[in-house]
């Protein structure tokens, strides 16, 4: 069993992937300048040259790429050069906050363990778009958010954290948005803390914790830490 690749004996090294405002990134972003996450973000790739998080990232210093689709003949094309820009970077791991193309399988299966995925429902429920209207649509009295390693299935990797939130009756889109997103942030973190710290790691497609089988997903407690 191997955890993520040590670059050297200081900070593993994060990419990020996303697609739109980047609070995820930000609060990645905050908690290494606080010193409360031991890691380093290498770089910031999106596939929105317009996407608030290659903003968040320049105000940070960090290196911030976008790729136009558009200007590739395919999915895998755009998907080579994606990755050959990230490997470039040389992270540990690949952290998909927010990024909303679909990855080509080839790209994630030649990194099993280094990319997680944070997802905004409680997975295996509502994978794919919509996941807080259609939790609302279902009449469920529980929604939240779970990070997951990535693989070919999308959405379907191994489920590493969740967190829960209330649905209250009379509930709205926007809200549970909202709602979800201030859990998001912590979930990420701690998650991707316990990555860095090695204590989490993805062996023959189980999620290992301290070297045993996670049975079921940690759970976010409400102050931010897993039960
Ligand atoms: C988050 O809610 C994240 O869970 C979701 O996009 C939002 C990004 O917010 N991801 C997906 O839907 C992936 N399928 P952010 O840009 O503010 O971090």
């Amino acid at each position: 069993m191997s955890g993520l690749a040590v670059s050297d004996a200081g900070r593993r090294r994060i990419a990020v992937l996303a697609s739109g405002r980047g609070s995820n990134l930000q609060a990645l972003i905050d908690a290494i300048s606080a010193g409360t996450l031991e890691a380093e973000l290498v770089g910031v790739f999106s596939d929105r040259a317009e996407a608030g998080a290659l903003q968040r990232a320049r105000a940070a210093g960090i290196d911030a790429v976008a790729l136009d689709p558009k200007a590739f003949a395919s999915r895998n094309a755009f998907d080579a050069e994606l990755f050959a820009r990230i490997d470039a970077a040389h992270p540990d791991l690949i952290v998909c906050a927010g990024y909303m193309r679909l990855l080509d399988a080839a790209m994630v299966d030649a990194r099993p363990g280094r990319m997680i995925n944070i997802h905004p429902s409680l997975l295996p429920a509502f994978k794919g778009l919509h996941t807080h209207r259609r939790a609302l649509e279902a009449g469920v009295c529980e929604h939240g958010a779970s990070v997951h390693f990535v693989t070919a299935d999308l959405d379907g990797g191994p489920v590493i954290a969740q967190a829960c939130v209330p649905v209250p009756v009379g509930d709205d889109e926007t809200a549970l948005a909202a709602r979800v997103l201030a859990r998001e942030h912590s979930l990420l973190l701690e998650t991707v803390r316990w990555l860095v710290e090695g204590r989490i790691v993805l062996h023959e497609h189980h999620v290992h914790l301290d070297g045993r089988v996670l049975d079921t997903p940690l759970q976010l407690t409400a102050n931010n830490r897993f039960a």
